[in-house]
């Protein structure tokens, strides 16, 4: 059950992707998620060099036979990143899966492709899923405004935006954005979508190698707990809803430029968020279904509630429909 296209591209058990999360996807993390069925997905430039994202690759290729993946994320950033060498780095060491998100991955297509990697691009717009497909992406993920991180400046939900993606391309299509337990991961796939993404909710598993103050922070945090700031640079993030955060769209609101926004929302500075548990060290990225979370279980555990609880709302919903 719940066998996709995705599951079968990347020879995995469920169709179950963990985002990928700067400073906290690392080997022992992705490892878990894979071991447990799903897909993990490594942060590259969580690694300040390829040699320190090939030594993660071999930690992680140590800890699971499972497939894994790597993601590249093409956005702005204050130390400057040199995304060729990551992408070697990634195929000398055998991973089959890469996924590219912030900008196009056409500058990439060919290495990538030449290396007989399967390529998935995260997008938050219908029309750069299109245009992914157009380059010979092999999967696609669409992500909705709920979502973490940088859910586009169109402002459409998951809800609208994954059945408008499935109907645009022809590849498959993995959901991400706002899906946090089996009934969201079974909406994603009565959508049309084959394969869920979730980061929020991985998150807050045991394995993720973040500070117990966060995760108090985002156990007690309601849906409405986020906020979008960078919406003044065209970069819209979501992120937890601190005093820091307000304090840039405040910033933003008075107006700045990316060379005085960047400072404040430096991936560093989250970094000490995330690692010290100082919530107003900086900004943490944060999405909507952080209202549903309320406990902080192993990935095989989550990835396993998930699986059987879908199980039975396919089988409510085949009963209703009988
Ligand atoms: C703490 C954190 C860090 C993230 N860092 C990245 C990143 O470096 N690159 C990226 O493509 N997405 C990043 N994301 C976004 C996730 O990969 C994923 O697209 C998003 O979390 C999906 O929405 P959800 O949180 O509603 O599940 C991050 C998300 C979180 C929560």
């Amino acid at each position: 059950m719940f066998k996709t296209r995705i599951t079968e591209m990347f020879n995995i058990e469920y169709p179950i992707i963990q985002g990928a999360m700067l400073w906290l996807s690392r080997a022992e993390f992705v490892a878990a998620v894979s071991n447990a069925g799903g897909l993990g997905i490594i942060s590259s430039l969580t690694f300040p060099t390829a040699r320190e994202l090939r030594d993660e690759i071999r930690k992680t290729k140590s800890l699971t036979d499972k497939p894994f993946a790597v993601n590249i994320t093409l956005l702005p950033t204050m130390r400057p990143a040199n995304y060729e060498q990551y992408i070697d780095a990634a195929i000398n060491e055998g991973v089959k899966i890469i996924e590219t998100a912030g900008r196009s991955p056409e500058p990439y297509m060919k290495p990538l492709k030449d290396a007989g990697v399967k390529v998935m691009h995260k997008v938050a717009r219908v029309k750069d899923a299109k245009a992914a497909e157009r380059l010979g992406v092999d999967a696609v993920t669409i992500v909705g405004f709920e979502a973490a991180g940088h859910p586009g400046m169109d402002n459409v939900t998951s809800l609208v935006l994954i059945p408008i993606a499935v109907d645009a391309v022809k590849i498959p299509v993995i959901a991400g954005g706002g899906i946090g337990d089996a009934r969201g991961f079974v909406a994603a796939l009565a959508l049309g979508a084959e394969g869920v993404l979730m980061g929020t909710r991985f998150m807050a598993s045991r394995e993720c190698p973040m500070h117990p103050k966060i995760v108090q922070w985002l156990l007690q945090a309601a849906e409405t707990d986020t906020l979008i700031i960078e919406r003044s640079i065209k970069n819209a993030a979501r992120v937890a809803k601190t005093d820091f955060a307000q304090k840039v769209l405040e910033v933003e609101e008075k107006g700045t430029t990316l060379e005085e926004l960047l400072p404040l929302v430096s991936g560093l500075r989250g970094r000490e968020a995330l690692e010290e548990g100082d919530i107003n060290a900086g900004v943490i990225a944060c999405g909507q279904v952080v209202g549903l979370i309320h406990d902080q279980p192993a990935v095989k555990e989550l990835i396993d509630v998930i699986i059987n609880k879908a199980r039975l709302i396919s089988k409510r919903l085949n009963k209703m429909s009988a």
